[in-house]
């Protein structure tokens, strides 16, 4: 297995370019299933996770081409096999994503039931309640979801909690359905409007996305469409924080500051000085120890949950003391073991961490749990005394591209070592 081999000290400086977002392009190569036509999709990152979506695509007989200029031109019509196989869902749980869409195109899907995985339960009940409110027939069998449907019927739904591929997932579905749906406590994430204005620009009718009430009346079809998938806002975040804890100075550029919003505030409360116009956003951090700052996780527009295991490095090395709650995942603090290994002092009791900030953190080798967590450990890497050696590094593979280049162009010294 690869590893990443941080030499920490180095403060990071200049300029880099945000990358396509993850979670944005998920479910939009998911959404053209929905479509006859062909879909060209631009800016998408280089990514495991992406790649997992077009061979899931593909397993089900969709034709994916790559032109020179690192476009995607997605062929999903007609797809033979109406089936997600484990080996493909159990390395990704976003492959629920082609639920909606299946069954509002083909009437039927059969897709392995995610299972838990490292941040939590994860269960998948709001999105199949709601598929059942449209009128579809759901079935758990032998580990699978066996849905199927005559033609989805529009309805009104109220999900029971807040979730993200849950509202694509019906967003997408009802798109195709007969009727208007209206969708209430649905998630508010960027991701969601994007996904919106993408389904629209291939001629859905769907409004509110982005406020608490999602309308969308049926169409027939949908046509092809040319999208470009929007910049990364936790890969942005991620890299702010970087700088932050590396006493650093950089730009990243093709983010719209307003998607991250709350994590900009979080990090003036550290002492960096943030500036931003429409399209980038840069920190300077003078401050030679941060202020501790507390946070509380919840959906958009509160602080991300996918940004909790980063700050946990800045309040590690802060001046004092700080409180985290996870509200979103159950179990997203298995970075704490690792970082209090390299010498954090930081408590974890239920879905609340306590950090003691501390003066110095040391290089050790660690282990990457999940795709987040990685990134905490790289960061605690950039900001401690000696080497750091990051173990799993497939996880940060899945949601972070070429993190070490983006880093080292900065100014970090970091090497992947071979497997
Ligand atoms: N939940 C249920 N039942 C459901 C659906 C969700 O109980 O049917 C619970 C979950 O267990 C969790 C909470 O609701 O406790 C929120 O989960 P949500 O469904 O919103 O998460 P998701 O859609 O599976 C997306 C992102 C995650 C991000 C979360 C929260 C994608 C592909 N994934 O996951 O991204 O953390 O929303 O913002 O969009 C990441 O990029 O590292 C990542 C994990």
């Amino acid at each position: 297995m690869e590893k990443l081999l941080i030499k920490g000290g180095n403060s990071l400086k200049g300029k880099i370019s945000c990358s396509g977002a993850k979670n944005a392009a998920l479910p939009m190569i998911a959404s053209t299933i929905l479509c006859d036509e062909k879909v060209t999709l631009r800016n998408l990152p280089y990514l495991q996770d992406i790649t997992t979506m077009f061979e899931l695509l593909g397993s089900m007989g969709a034709e994916i081409l790559l032109d020179e200029n690192m476009d995607f031109t997605i062929s999903s019509a007609n797809l033979k096999d109406i089936e997600a196989r484990y080996e493909l869902v159990k390395t990704m749980r976003a492959s629920i994503l082609v639920l909606g869409p299946l069954i509002a195109k083909y009437g039927k899907a059969k897709i392995a039931l995610p299972g838990g995985c490292a941040i939590g339960t994860r269960p998948v009940n709001f999105h199949l309640d709601a598929l059942k409110k449209m009128g579809a027939k759901i079935k758990l069998k032998n580990g699978y979801i066996e849905a199927t449907a005559k033609k989805l019927h529009g309805a009104e739904i109220r999900f029971d909690g807040i979730t993200v591929t849950g509202t694509e997932n019906l967003m997408m579905a009802a798109s195709l359905a007969e009727g208007t749906s209206k969708l209430t406590n649905v998630a508010k994430e960027p991701e969601i409007i994007d996904l919106a204005d993408m389904l629209n620009s291939m001629g859905a009718k769907i409004k509110g996305a982005g406020s608490d009430e999602i309308i969308i009346e049926g169409v027939n079809n949908l046509k092809g469409t040319v999208y470009d998938i929007p910049a990364d806002r936790i890969e942005a975040g991620t890299y702010l924080v970087a700088a932050a804890v590396t006493k650093g100075d950089i730009t990243v550029d093709g983010i719209n500051p307003e998607r991250l919003m709350t994590v900009i505030n979080k990090l003036e409360n550290t002492g960096a000085k943030l500036s931003y116009d429409k399209k980038s956003i840069s920190i300077s951090m003078k401050k030679s120890i941060p202020e501790p700052v507390d946070i509380t996780t919840a959906p958009f527009p509160e602080f991300p949950t996918d940004m909790q295991a980063q700050f946990s490095v800045i309040n590690a090395i802060s001046n004092g003391t700080s409180n985290i709650y996870e509200t979103v995942f159950e179990n997203r603090f298995m970075h704490i073991l690792e970082l209090n290994r390299m010498g954090c002092d930081i408590e974890v009791k239920g879905n609340h961490a306590k950090i003691n900030g501390v003066e110095n953190i040391y290089g050790a080798e660690v282990m990457a749990t999940d795709l987040r967590a990685s990134a905490s450990l790289i960061l605690a890497g950039l900001c401690a005394k000696g080497e750091t050696v990051v173990d799993r590094i497939y996880h940060i593979d899945r949601g972070y591209e070429r993190i070490e280049e983006k880093l080292n162009y900065l100014g970090a010294d970091i090497v992947r070592l071979p497997s």
